[in-house]
């Protein structure tokens, strides 16, 4: 199996630590390891090729060096001139896999989420390859826990015949409205996209080719016309940055009739937010998540991270703290997703 690493979202989110030039996936923000090391580290060892990780230009150096750091020496790093989201991503991994072998199965993952209980993803990626290979196109399914609208849904149908633990995909919602997710939420029939997806090279190809078929046309050009060297594999930029600019959850998951869903208990999350970084913890008896340099009294609930200055805060709770050399974020939990308007309003100001 070939482990497809994504990267390229900037994590505006996590902001002041992650920025674009060096967004989140390159800082250890649940670990000691930086996010994308701890992805690349899980797809290591027998049945797994080097990796394909597919990256903005701008980031190739973090992206080599970091992966070097974790004696991971020989991965295709694919370099995108522009992002063109996951869809074209995910067409040039696949274009790239099929020139040596168009049935390789690819694990496609994103830089920059948290699988804390990673004993439960072997099992589960043993039932994936076998139903890729039988031409279906697999997501793990996570048990959602709030009406988020940030993610897509998946319908849980019948279990799939002769592949234990694996169900057709009744539906895929990308991105519902507030109203949609708590009705899906409630039904206990909807599961979470992982945004880990499990498929042959041949299948994505065909379902791209089905459904947007320009991606393709654009993204082959780009492979074609690449340009290697020893460390990167340069996508051609003028090709690539004619591919529409799309998901792979629009692209083809809503769409393709062979989704399938293994739903797993992975100890996942994506990561998005200051608040999710609070709930993975580890909390102390206030509820409360320190690091860094950092002194708390009275304070509960509370995300105090600083990677400078030492930071104090008395008499609080519900807040997210975030000191950096060059800026400080001070929020309550409850508006941990406003952050991403705060910069782009700062970008707006300049
Ligand atoms: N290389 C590359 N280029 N990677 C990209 C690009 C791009 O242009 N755009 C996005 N990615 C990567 C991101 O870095 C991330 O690893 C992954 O693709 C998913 O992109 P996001 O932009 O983070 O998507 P999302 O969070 O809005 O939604 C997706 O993930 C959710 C779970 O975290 C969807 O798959 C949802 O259905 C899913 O629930
Ligand atoms: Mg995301």
């Amino acid at each position: 199996m070939i482990p497809v690493i994504l990267s390229g979202g900037s994590g505006s989110r996590l902001w002041p630590v992650s920025r674009s030039s060096y967004p989140k996936q390159f800082w250890p923000l649940v670990s000691r390891r930086t996010m994308v090391q701890e992805t690349a580290l899980r797809s290591q060892g027998p049945g797994f090729a080097d990796p394909i990780i597919v990256c903005n230009n701008e980031h190739r150096f973090a992206m080599a060096e970091q992966l070097k750091e974790v004696g991971i020496t020989a991965p295709r790093i694919l370099l995108e001139p522009v992002g063109r989201n996951s869809a074209p991503a995910i067409a040039a991994a696949a274009l790239l896999a099929a020139e040596t072998d168009p049935d390789a199965v690819l694990w496609v993952m994103a830089a920059d989420a948290a699988i804390q209980k990673p004993e439960n993803v072997a099992s589960a990626l043993d039932i994936a390859v076998r139903v890729a290979r039988a031409g279906r196109i697999v997501t793990f399914g996570m048990t959602p826990t709030r009406a988020e609208t940030g993610y897509g849904y998946i319908e849980k149908g019948a279990p799939l015949a002769g592949y234990d633990g694996a169900y057709s995909v009744a539906r895929f919602v990308e991105k519902p409205d507030a109203a949609n997710a708590t009705r899906m939420l409630q039904s206990g029939q909807f599961l979470w996209n992982s945004g880990m997806f499990v498929f042959t090279a041949r299948t994505m190809l065909q379902e791209m080719e089905k459904y947007e078929p320009a991606i393709l046309t654009a993204v082959r050009q780009a492979v074609q016309d690449r340009r290697s060297d020893i460390d990167f594999e340069r996508l051609d930029a003028t090709a690539f940055a004619s591919s529409p600019d799309i998901s792979i959850d629009y692209a083809v998951a809503e769409r393709t009739g062979l989704m399938t869903v293994i739903p797993g208990d992975f100890g996942w999350s994506d990561v998005g937010s200051w608040d999710a970084l609070w709930e993975l913890g580890p909390r102390d008896g206030h509820g409360n998540v320190t690091i860094g340099d950092v002194a708390v009294f009275n304070t509960s609930n509370s995300y105090v991270r600083t990677d400078g200055i030492l930071t104090a805060v008395t008499g609080v709770e519900d807040l997210l703290v975030v000191v950096n050399d060059d800026a400080v974020l001070v929020t309550h939990r409850d508006h941990a997703q406003d952050v991403k308007a705060i910069v782009s309003q700062l970008k707006k100001d300049g």
